[in-house]
């Protein structure tokens, strides 16, 4: 097995691991992985639709995604496709997936079935660092308090599923829950910051001025390039990241206006989580 780090921070391409491979062995590497560098990558993997959901049934039930209709034979599989003439990117700002849910996604295996020739890279923080290197001022005010996350606060997002390929219109109800700011991780004891610019909009128990300023500086702070890495993808890629300890960003640089025009197809599955504590 060869591991070549993606950045300092996190992430890191995995080379000589068969995803087909579901045994108990292969899977605690597969995990262990994870655990260590947040969001793992395996390149040249040609696993079909019923292998992707054999491996990420591994890492416990499959998730439905409240807005988004998955496909007709496989409704756990969301095929993300953004047309060469869409203006929309799913994902278009950093986040943690659905963190509005009472239980947001323990882990996402998403697949790459065709990539733009240029653009479309995917970025990804590391919130355990993010906790780590926080302000101390900041870290006092908030390290007990809870935050509420809703679904409704991104209304890009809202016009991203609407417009999806296949996504028959479900409901555009409001999700919303609250979470502790600092979770701990249920598998490694570790701190981390769990909070994301497209969802949470205010910290419970704090006047909204107050609130407002110290989520501003949060964001940025989660957001700094010193934490973050940069996936650039090629077809049949699968790639593993932990939702409980990563925000993310899929860049749309590959739209007319903006550059140039592609299509981007992705299959994503996600994995249940549990309640934040
Ligand atoms: C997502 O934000 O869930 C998808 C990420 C990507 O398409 O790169």
């Amino acid at each position: 097995m060869e591991t070549k780090l993606l950045s300092g921070a996190l992430g890191a391409e995995i080379k000589g691991i068969n995803l087909k491979d579901t045994s108990d062995k292969n899977i605690k590497k597969i995990n262990d992985l994870l655990l260590e560098h947040k969001v793992i990558f395996f390149r040249d993997q040609i696993i079909n639709a019923e292998e992707h959901k054999a491996l990420a049934e591994k890492f416990g039930p499959l998730e439905t995604h409240a807005y988004v209709k998955g496909l007709d034979d496989h409704p756990e599989i969301v095929r993300i496709i953004k047309a060469e003439d869409e203006q929309n990117q799913w994902g278009e700002n950093w986040h943690s997936d659905v963190s509005y849910n009472a239980k947001p996604t323990k882990a996402v295996i998403l697949k790459s079935i065709k990539i733009p020739p240029v653009g479309g890279d995917t970025c990804f923080s590391n919130m355990e660092l993010a906790w780590e290197t926080l302000d101390e001022e900041i870290k006092e005010k908030i390290k007990d308090k809870k935050a509420i996350h809703s679904s409704l606060g991104a209304e890009f997002f809202i016009e991203s599923y609407k417009k999806m390929e296949g996504n028959k219109k479900r409901n555009y109800d409001e999700y919303s829950n609250e979470h502790p700011i600092v979770r701990t991780h249920p598998e490694t004891g570790k701190k981390i910051l769990f909070v994301n610019w497209t969802y949470t909009k205010e910290i419970i128990g704090m006047d909204k001025k107050e609130s407002d300023e110290i989520l501003k500086k949060i964001f940025e702070h989660q957001s700094r390039l010193e934490l973050t890495c940069r996936f650039t993808w090629t077809e049949n890629t699968v790639c593993i990241w932990d939702n409980r300890s990563v925000i993310h960003f899929a860049i749309a640089d590959f739209y007319p206006g903006r550059g140039l025009g592609h299509e981007r197809i992705m299959d994503r599955i996600a994995i249940e989580g549990d309640h934040p504590v």
